[in-house]
C-alpha cells in the first residue's frame, strides 16, 4: 500500500499511538502538508516524536472540513485545522490527554461531552 493510501480505520484497529493526517485531494488543497509539518514539530516539542507516529492516510470522509487529523488510539477526528490548532491538539490531547472539544468532529464532541457529564 503506497503513501497516503492507509485507511484511518486500519490504524485505529492497530491501535498504536498515532496522529493520522488525511493527505487525499481535498485536504491536500486545504493545507494538509502544513498540518503534517506542524504535527511533527509539536510532537518534537512535546518529547513524543519517538512514541507517536505521524501517518498520512486516504480520505477520512470529512472532505468539506479539511484539513483533518485523527488522534489514535480512540479515533478522535479534528477538523478544519491550521498549524496553530494542530499544535494545540498535539500538546493538549496527545501529550496531556485533554481532547479539544472546539475542533473535534461534532458527533465525537457530543459523545465526549456525555461521557464527561456522566463522570461528574
Ligand atoms: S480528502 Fe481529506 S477527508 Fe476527504
Amino acid at each position: 500500500m503506497g503513501k497516503g493510501e492507509v485507511k484511518v480505520e486500519h490504524l485505529a484497529r492497530v491501535g498504536q499511538p498515532c496522529v493520522a493526517i488525511c493527505t487525499a485531494k481535498h485536504c491536500k488543497r486545504a493545507g494538509a502538508q502544513q498540518i503534517l509539518g506542524a504535527a511533527q514539530a509539536a510532537l518534537l516539542e512535546a518529547g513524543l516524536a519517538a512514541q507517536v507516529q505521524v501517518a498520512e492516510t486516504a480520505c477520512q470522509d470529512h472532505c468539506d472540513d479539511g484539513p483533518v487529523l485523527t488522534v489514535i488510539p480512540g479515533l478522535y477526528p479534528y477538523l478544519s485545522l491550521n498549524p496553530a490548532t494542530t499544535r494545540d491538539v498535539i500538546l493538549q490531547h496527545v501529550r496531556d490527554g485533554q481532547p479539544l472539544l472546539e475542533h473535534l468532529h461534532r458527533r465525537f464532541r457530543r459523545r465526549l461531552a456525555r461521557r464527561v457529564a456522566e463522570e461528574e
